[in-house]
């Protein structure tokens, strides 16, 4: 397996200064040509560290990136949190370089299954209150617009989703629970959104979706949600074994800038404070999911983006197999947590 991630002694880090503007395509920034599963790999992105701040990739163009403090297009009674939450998330990167009280040891050791706690048991309690309302939960707005895109034919003369899978809430249930799943035709695992964009290539004869598109992004939210409340149940499938030892051995190794690796928060020092962040263990079950620092709905593609963005690790492109590798690892380390599609996430 290629470690390609791995970038220290980069010209980057010397070249920074506190403050210093660069600037360069966001593992964030909506890229208009994302339709292909199969895609180059993002260029490089560059990083830089603004004084208090989040090492914030700058976009040059693009839009959908909501700057710290600008609360346009968003909620706006939730803009001062963000920023604060922002400031404190820097602080917590930059303090946990320097700290030596950090544990980080040398071997990754699993969390066991009575253990897992989702992300959501750590949330203020308005944010929980804010997930669990429907009516408050901003994520419910794609899962509407997902349940209409269902209904819908492509194209004149073209099925529906509904027109083979028929009321989503009989035939998607516990779907969602059992993805990434090996997929025999390409010969590959795929998760639930490229399920979706196999079903508009190869039963609606329509184009892929694209990735991190809202049109993807709310039908992924709608089958997703037909099995909240649905335990995680990882196929016993074998086929996708060296899916997820790979991503084990990504999850374990010591990628980015910083030296850190996914299970040294994640694994050992969950529940400890970054800033103004609780570290969560880091189970996905509650993707795709409204997070109040993006002010919209993003794939846990993203979210990975983001945690490797703050690595300063060379994010994984949108539907990168070792993307959907680490995926497959996620699900098996979150069983039997339950599934929250739409979660709300700070
Ligand atoms: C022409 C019929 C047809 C249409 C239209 C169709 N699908 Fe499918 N879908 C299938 C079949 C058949 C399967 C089983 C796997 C296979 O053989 O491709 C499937 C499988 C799936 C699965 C995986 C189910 C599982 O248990 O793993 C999901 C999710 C799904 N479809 C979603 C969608 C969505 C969303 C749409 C609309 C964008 C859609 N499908 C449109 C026929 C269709
Ligand atoms: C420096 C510590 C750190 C590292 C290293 C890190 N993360 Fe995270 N991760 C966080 C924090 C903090 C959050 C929660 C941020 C928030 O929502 O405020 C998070 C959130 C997540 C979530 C979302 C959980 C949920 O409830 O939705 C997932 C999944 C995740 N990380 C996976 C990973 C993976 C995979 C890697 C390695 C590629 C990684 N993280 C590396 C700190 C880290």
């Amino acid at each position: 397996m290629r470690l390609r991630r791995m970038k220290r002694g980069s010209p980057l880090l010397e070249g920074e200064g506190q403050g210093e503007v660069c600037a360069s395509s966001g593992e964030d920034a909506k890229r208009p040509n994302e339709g292909a599963i199969h895609r180059e790999p993002l260029p490089r992105p560059v990083v830089c560290w603004l004084p208090d701040r989040l090492p914030l990739p700058l976009q040059a163009s693009g839009k959908g990136r909501r700057r710290p403090g600008d609360p346009s297009g968003g909620v706006p009674h939730l803009t001062p949190t963000l920023s604060f939450q922002e400031r404190g998330h820097a602080r917590g990167f930059l303090a946990l370089i320097a700290s030596v009280t950090f544990a980080v040891s040398a071997v990754a050791t699993e969390i066991p299954p009575g253990e897992r706690r989702s992300g959501f048991d750590a949330m203020a309690p308005e944010t929980r209150a804010m997930q669990e309302d429907d009516t408050s939960n901003p994520g419910m707005l794609w899962v509407q617009d997902g349940a209409e895109l269902w209904a819908q034919p492509p194209s004149p003369g073209k099925p529906a989703c509904a027109g083979c899978h028929g009321a989503a809430e009989a035939g998607m249930r516990g779907v969602a629970a059992r993805y990434p799943a090996f997929d025999a035709r390409s010969g590959r695992p795929i998760d639930l959104q490229g399920r979706i964009n196999t079903c508009r290539r190869e039963h609606q004869g329509a184009e892929p979706l694209a990735l991190e598109g809202r049109d993807l992004l709310s039908l992924a939210a709608y089958v997703a949600n037909q099995s909240r409340g649905s335990a995680v149940a990882p196929p016993a499938d074998p086929r996708l074994d060296p899916a997820r030892a790979q991503g084990r051995a990504l999850f374990t190794a010591r990628m980015g800038q910083l030296g850190l690796s996914c299970a040294a928060c994640h694994d050992d020092n969950h529940g400890r404070r970054l800033g103004s962040a609780t570290i969560p263990q880091g189970h996905p079950t509650g993707y795709p999911l409204y997070r109040l620092e993006w002010q919209g709905l993003g794939s846990l593609g993203r979210r990975l983006r983001n945690c490797m963005t703050g690595m300063r690790a060379e994010p994984f492109a949108a539907g990168d197999p070792e993307a959907i590798a680490l995926e497959a690892y996620l699900m098996q380390r979150a069983a039997p947590l339950l599934i929250e599609t739409p979660a709300v996430r700070p």
